[in-house]
């Protein structure tokens, strides 16, 4: 029987859900998704993971749930893209009872590099791997000889006077009506700044966009090495369940 748990993943807009094989590091079957509530409430919100669990019948044990927030022994500290009725919440122990699983709570950029540093784009990778997600806001994981520094919020940087996820992510690229070059021209500013203060290795650049890598990966410039999200849009669910099984 291999081993299968179920990762849910929370962005700004959707709420996404798969059931993971643990051995393989893949998907079984497809993603699972339900528009984010909003307001996105912890009730709301828990309303929403009940549903989608129950779209896979049959399975069972944890649940790794992967938030847009810092999350520390399962409170979520942050909310700077969901309601802030987050702030505080014990992950855990709001959900545990209404989805009769035990259940454990981590950053959304680290369940994704957690993904991607395992299974995809960063394996077997030495030395400094930062990835960053592109959505709603912009997340990031950060990784030494594979061991993840939870928490790196590189996102709320001050870049040309501004946080970087108000001035870089996918969400302000769509707003602003960016094409590529003009919002390539932001990421690769982005980079720089990054590549001065942690010198990495490597970045992998996940969320939707890295789906259209071969369209703008040209124009990126950096002295690391940059690298799509080998998971895409499915990181951080993948990643969730993988720390849900670790924990
Ligand atoms: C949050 C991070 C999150 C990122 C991506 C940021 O606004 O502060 O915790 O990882 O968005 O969702």
């Amino acid at each position: 029987m291999p081993r299968q748990l179920i990762g849910i993943d929370v962005g700004g807009s959707s709420i996404k859900a798969g059931l993971v094989d643990l051995d393989a590091g893949r998907l079984v079957g497809d993603l699972k998704s339900a528009p984010t509530p909003q307001p996105s409430t912890p009730a709301a919100m828990l309303a929403v993971f009940q549903q989608l669990v129950g779209r896979f019948p049959g399975s069972q044990g944890r649940v790794g749930i992967a938030m847009p927030s810092v999350v520390k022994h399962g409170k979520v500290l942050t909310a700077a893209n969901i309601d802030h009725g987050w702030i505080g919440v014990d992950g855990p122990a709001l959900v545990e009872r209404p989805l009769g699983r035990n259940a454990i709570f981590l950053n959304d950029a680290d369940a994704a590099g957690v993904a991607e540093v395992k299974w995809g784009a960063g394996k077997g990778t030495q030395g400094t791997v930062i990835m960053l997600t592109f959505g709603t806001g912009i997340g990031t994981a950060f990784f030494v000889d594979g061991i993840l520094l939870p928490n790196s919020e590189l996102g709320h940087m001050e870049l040309k006077g501004r946080e970087a996820e108000k001035w870089t992510s996918a969400a302000v690229r769509t707003a602003e009506k960016l094409d590529w070059p003009a919002w390539i021209e932001r990421v690769n500013v982005y980079l720089e700044q990054l590549y001065a203060l942690f010198w990495p290795d490597l970045f992998i650049l996940g969320g939707a966009v890295s789906e259209r890598f071969d369209e703008f990966a040209p124009l990126l410039r950096s002295q690391a090495q940059i690298k799509p999200a080998a998971f895409a849009g499915q990181a951080g669910v993948i990643g969730a369940a993988l720390a849900a099984a670790d924990s």
